[in-house]
């Protein structure tokens, strides 16, 4: 897999736009000596950059924040709604993240740094480029192909705590030990993943040791794969901070990929973040669960997320909203809180932190443990109504598997 690193995306038109001519020309200067890359036209403000980009068609737009006139973040918006294939990247300067972030829910691909150096401006516009591509591919395929392999569903919040591991386990434990589905769980939260925790399993390889073969398919891949007992899968996340920057967007498009030919569920649990690696393995995503708490921070990073998330084009049917840790007593009622975030939550999880601390410190998922407490049920709940709602006859069938079990 290391090849993928020194992927070239060839003949990449890219349009500069920013007031300052200087960071214009420097633009120019940086992507001339690379190959792939041709600067096609430049831009003094937004509203020749709109003009410029109906004549030229560039596949990447690098957009400055603060310009005369309109600006950076507006003029992405517009681009974006209106030139739906184009990339855009923001440059800012520090200082800007506000903005940035801005930017990002206008539609923005990716950011910029200025100044900027000739391999990050070049890395910058390879990688945006390939998630996009990567993610067009999917569409196709997804329209072209049946339904020949697994879902991927990642378990996502931009805020830690919340519950997403649980979630993420005791799903992959329903599926697999009560669906009798193939799972995996795939540990994207790369510095701190803690599945293995959950599992009470010792990872010996991780995801880490894998990016590092060099060809990735079935064979390459099953060494890496942990086995529960009740049949899940799980690809350990590296087992220490430092070494979570060998693993790389690509990286994660492709184990996803794989993954997918080989289970029905892919479930990937993620880290509280929006770095290029989460970017991917939500674009690879069929379904996000994302996932909140009733306290004004959980609920303002929710709200951004999903703004992020609509830019992003995810539709209605792929982002699944799920409030964990819910009750009564938090001095925010249901409805002020599905006000705010603008929709509906579409499944509540009650707190009750005995069954859920016993089964983490067990090392032992809640639907096993305590197969009988409501937690367990609500999971269950979860997966049998919203995420693989049962075919006809097959709820007699798990009735009658977990009364044989007992
Ligand atoms: N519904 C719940 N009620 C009570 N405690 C919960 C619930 N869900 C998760 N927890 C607890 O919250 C803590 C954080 O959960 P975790 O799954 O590790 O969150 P994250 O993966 O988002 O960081 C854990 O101690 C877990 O046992
Ligand atoms: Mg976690």
């Amino acid at each position: 897999m290391k090849d993928m690193r020194t992927t070239r995306s060839a003949g990449l038109t890219v349009l500069i736009v920013d007031d300052a001519s200087d960071t214009r020309n420097n633009v120019r200067r940086l992507l001339g000596l690379t190959l792939g890359m041709e600067v096609v036209g430049e831009a003094a403000n937004a509203e020749d950059a709109i003009k410029k980009i109906g004549q030229l068609s560039p596949q990447v737009v690098l957009m400055d924040v603060n310009m005369p006139g309109m600006d950076g973040i507006t003029a992405t918006a517009r681009i974006t709604s209106t030139y739906s294939e184009t990339v855009v990247i923001v440059m800012s300067v520090q200082g800007e993240t506000e903005y940035v972030r801005r930017a990002m829910i206008a539609g923005a691909k990716d950011y910029l740094v200025k100044p900027f150096g000739a391999d990050e401006l070049v890395e910058c516009i390879q990688k945006a480029w390939e998630r996009e591509t990567a993610r067009r591919v999917k569409g196709q395929a997804a329209h072209s192909i049946g339904k020949p392999h697994g879902q991927v569903i990642a378990v996502f919040s931009p805020k830690g705590g919340v519950g997403k591991t649980t979630l993420a386990v005791n799903v992959a434990v329903v599926l697999a030990a009560e669906r009798r589905a193939q799972v995996c769980v795939v540990d994207l939260s790369l510095q701190f993943g803690d599945v293995c925790v959950f599992l009470g399993l010792v990872p010996r390889r991780t995801l880490s040791d894998l990016v590092s073969e060099t060809t990735l398919d079935a064979k390459t891949i099953a060494p890496y794969f942990m086995q529960h007992s009740c049949g899940v899968k799980v690809l350990p996340a590296p087992v220490s901070p430092e070494y979570a920057e060998y693993v790389v967007p690509e990286h994660i498009l492709r184990v996803l990929s794989l993954c997918r030919t080989l289970f029905d569920y892919v479930i990937v649990d993620m880290a509280a973040s929006f770095a290029d690696t989460a970017l991917a393995t939500l674009d690879a995503a069929d379904k996000v669960l994302l996932i909140g708490n009733m306290d004004m921070a959980s609920l303002k990073n929710m709200k951004v997320s999903l703004e992020l998330m609509q830019r992003l084009g995810y539709g209605r049917e792929k982002v699944f909203l799920i409030l964990n840790q819910a009750g009564y007593d938090y001095g925010i009622r249901f409805g002020d809180l599905e006000a705010a975030l603008s929709r509906k939550v579409d499944f509540y999880i009650h707190h009750d932190d005995i069954p859920a601390m016993l089964a983490a410190n067990r090392g032992t998922p809640i639907v096993l443990d305590q197969p009988d407490s409501k937690l367990a049920k609500r999971f269950r709940e979860l997966v049998n109504e919203h995420l693989a709602p049962k075919q006809r006859g097959e709820e007699a069938v798990s009735l009658w598997r977990r009364r044989q079990a007992k």
